[in-house]
């Protein structure tokens, strides 16, 4: 659709003290509670006056709705809100499409663009970050991470000014919701049914488990802290399905629990980033991170560590962030914006690593274990075996020094092939409190 260009009209309206004009695309988890709170709150100088929803008519008689202004204009013709005087659009629909066209249709109107997308911007950000420039408006999505955690504005007003080289953290509040009453004593299939029943995980619950999700808003982070733009296909992800209660025992074992952890490292101009189940020492804040929680850790050359954490998800947080970018943008406050360029990545880090075997037990297969790792150049740091399993499905943990992951996976690759091997070997990297991503 061919829409006119307009100057950007939010800034004027602020200074002139009228009143900035509100559109939400998305009457959903997030999109009801922005406009519950800004019924409720009532911000001076914003007005939201138009709702957009498929099927607006069930969005205009739930429950949801009944606090809202008669003034507000319900409506499910996209074209309402794209040719109305609307200033600020609000996009709380999530997905690439139809989402971009419509959010690229509103930035050429002169509509500044507030989102919590985080697919859209892990993956059409920079484009649509260009746009809203050449079109003199803003595009603003602080809620794309960590829902109601002030990441996205913390790195962009206060840390701009240091050289970030990594970030670590909890992404997913589903998964950190998972492994964390895992950790309690509950089982992978109890606790992922418990989520889906809570509403924080998706009846197919691959994007959080699988860790596309996390590595969609590792992705964001990486460029707006580390200015390197990653192709999000390109990000190693390991699943956190894998995950036995054995795991967890082992790592107790190692003064560790699991955690899923996104990482991201800048190594000249490469880039080492994964989002993987990980040992996670005891001590470190990642571990004292429950529930639904998220965390990040940020390590700047000049600044060092700095933390952020807090309630990831849910409606309420998520809106507070949103409605927290609204305002900015309503106001005219300008977004630190430093350019990014693309990096290569890999999945590689130099990293001791967890090996979970399950084997039908003989004699000789610690050694046949130890002569493929010594084979590609891995030591082994130690060997743990509890008590009280069958020989006949013997689970047992080697633990490695310092090695790539790539190194290990090679090993792996030739020790699954072994006769008595029952299960696909488990691998994940230790984090060390010296990695200083704690
Ligand atoms: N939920 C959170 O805690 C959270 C946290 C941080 C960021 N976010 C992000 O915030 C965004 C919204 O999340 P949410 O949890 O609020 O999702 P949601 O509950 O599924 O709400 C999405 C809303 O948008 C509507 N919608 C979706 N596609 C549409 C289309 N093509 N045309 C018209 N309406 C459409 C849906 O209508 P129907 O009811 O008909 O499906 C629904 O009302 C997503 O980008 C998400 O990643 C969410």
């Amino acid at each position: 659709m061919a829409m006119k260009q307009r100057k950007p009209t939010a800034i004027k309206k602020a200074k002139t003290g009228s009143v900035v004009k509100v559109a939400l695309l998305g009457f959903g988890t997030v999109g009801s509670s922005v406009a519950r709170v800004l019924a409720s709150s009532k911000f001076s100088g914003v007005e939201l006056t138009h709702i957009f929803n498929r099927n607006i008519e069930r969005k205009r008689s739930s429950e949801a709705a009944i606090a809202l202004p008669a003034s507000v204009i319900w409506t499910d013709n996209i074209d309402h809100i794209l040719r109305s005087d609307v200033d600020i659009i609000v996009e709380l629909m999530g997905g690439l499409n139809p989402v971009e066209g419509w959010i690229r249709s509103a930035l050429a109107a002169g509509k500044s663009v507030v989102t919590a997308n985080k697919q859209l911007i892990a993956y059409r950000g920079s484009g649509l970050a260009k746009l809203a420039e050449q079109y003199h408006v803003h595009l603003v999505h602080g809620a794309a991470v960590a829902g109601g955690v002030p990441v996205i504005p913390g790195m962009l007003q206060g840390l701009s000014g240091d050289q970030v080289t990594r970030l670590s953290g909890i992404l997913n509040g589903t998964c950190n919701y998972i492994l964390s009453r895992m950790e309690a004593g509950a089982d992978y299939a109890t606790v992922l049914a418990d989520a889906q029943q809570l509403g924080y995980a998706e009846s197919d619950p691959s994007a959080d488990v699988d860790g596309f999700d996390a590595r969609a808003k590792l992705c964001i982070l990486s460029r707006i802290a580390m200015h390197a733009e990653l192709d999000p296909d390109a990000v190693a992800t390991q699943t956190i399905s894998a995950i036995e209660a054995i795991d967890f025992s082992y790592a107790k074992e190692l003064n560790s629990t699991i955690r899923q952890v996104s990482r991201a490292e800048l190594d000249g101009k490469l880039v080492h980033a994964r989002v993987a189940p990980m040992l996670v020492p005891l001590v470190s804040p990642m571990a004292w991170s429950h529930g639904t929680q998220n965390m990040v850790v940020v390590s700047g050359k000049f600044g060092g560590d700095v933390v952020f954490s807090g309630h990831g998800a849910g409606g309420e947080p998520t809106a507070v962030a949103v409605i927290s970018d609204l305002l900015a943008v309503a106001q005219g406050c300008k977004t630190v914006r430093l350019p990014a360029k693309k990096r290569e990545v890999t999945g590689d880090f130099l990293a001791p690593h967890y090996l979970r075997f399950v084997v039908d037990d003989k004699p000789g297969i610690v050694f046949a274990i130890s002569g493929a790792l010594s084979k590609v150049g891995a030591n082994i740091d130690s060997i743990l075996q509890r008590r009280g399993y069958p020989k006949h499905r013997l689970p047992f943990v080697v633990t490695t020094e310092p090695c790539l992951t790539s190194t290990i996976e090679r090993a792996l690759a030739s020790i699954a092939r072994m006769d008595c091997m029952l299960e696909r070997p488990l691998s994940l990297q230790m984090l060390e409190i010296e990695d200083k991503a704690e």
